[in-house]
């Protein structure tokens, strides 16, 4: 099987690398800077850039496309939002469009995000597949404008949504929750954590391995692929500081009330992952994740 990555010096780009080299695959990847490790097959495009699609499939020639590459910052995306639909739903559009034109039976694995939902669900309990999406954010719109061309493609698709992403790649665009925490906690600076928003956070790692697992079953649709604990930033972390044993009295409690983001983000936005659990998906506990991580960072 030729599997073709997308964004893949990104964080969920760069642990689906790490986990299909241990597969019977051929692992195609792309993105715009510099290839990740020069062993690897790697090609550079734009994909706001029909004619380099063109070229990175007919080079790739795949039979699976993950296409995790986007503008992930949601509050540039706020102030830049057509910046945000160029590179998140224009990109998956003339994605889709040349995949339709030439490769029309490929797998294409679309990674959406948590904040296609506005955070206000009827009943306090965690989003399933199929609950009503009401995006407060350019971003969490762009990303829900990109799953609506997902799913007018007419070969097979699937639309994986996650959350909340944390861990480390040597080729990172930008940092996450983990690496803030221990960047201030490590300097013995303080950080301000929200305690009012609720969320599902994901392992890289566990996010590829889903997205792997997609890919090998055939898996189409919609599903949720996040982490198995609920949690705030702020409990978030609290288990970081206790795992790298670093002061917890740096941690200081943020609100709505006290800061409002450029963005607005979802106050309850948690994922449930049980239909990704009936195919195989099974993603580490918070405090099982970062035991694992302390060894690398
Ligand atoms: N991180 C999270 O917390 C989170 C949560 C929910 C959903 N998601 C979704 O998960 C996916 C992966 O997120 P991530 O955190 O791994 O992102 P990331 O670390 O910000 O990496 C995104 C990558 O996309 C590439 N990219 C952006 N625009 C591009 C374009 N026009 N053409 C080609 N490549 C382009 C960038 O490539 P270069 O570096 O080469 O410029 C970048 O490496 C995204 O679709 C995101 O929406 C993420």
């Amino acid at each position: 099987m030729r599997i073709l990555i997308t964004g893949s010096r990104g964080l969920v780009g760069y642990h689906l690398w790490k986990a299909a080299q241990d597969r019977p695959w051929k692992v195609f990847l792309t993105g715009r800077g510099e290839s990740p490790d020069e062993k690897s097959s790697y090609q550079r495009a734009d994909l706001t850039q029909p004619a380099e699609i063109i070229q990175l499939l007919s080079w790739a020639q795949p039979d699976v496309v993950i296409h995790s590459a986007a503008m992930t910052l949601v509050d540039s995306c706020q102030e830049n939002p057509a910046l945000c639909w160029q590179h998140n739903v224009t990109s998956t559009q003339l994605l889709l469009e040349a995949l339709r034109n030439y490769r029309p039976q490929t797998h294409f694995i679309f990674v959406s995000t948590d904040f296609v939902y506005d955070g206000f669900p009827k009943e306090r309990r965690p989003y399933i597949e199929g609950d009503y999406e009401a995006p407060l954010s350019v971003y969490g719109a762009s990303k829900l404008a990109a799953e609506a061309w997902v799913k007018t493609y007419p070969g097979p698709w699937a639309i994986a949504r996650t959350a909340l992403v944390y861990g480390w790649a040597p080729t990172l665009p930008r940092d996450n929750i983990l690496l803030r925490v221990l960047n201030q906690l490590r300097e013995d600076r303080p950080i301000s954590l929200f305690t009012d928003q609720v969320r599902t956070p994901t392992w890289a790692a566990d996010v590829a391995t889903g997205l792997l697992l997609l890919a090998e079953k055939k898996g189409q649709g919609l599903y949720h692929l996040a982490g198995p604990d609920i949690e705030t930033p702020f409990t978030f972390g609290e288990k970081v500081a206790r795992t790298w044993n670093l002061p917890l009295d740096k941690l200081q409690p943020l609100t709505a009330e006290d800061f409002q983001p450029i963005a607005p983000r979802p106050p309850y936005s948690p994922l449930s992952i049980e239909k990704a659990r009936a195919l195989g998906y099974a993603p580490h506990p918070t405090e099982a994740a970062l035991a694992l991580l302390r060894n690398q960072l």
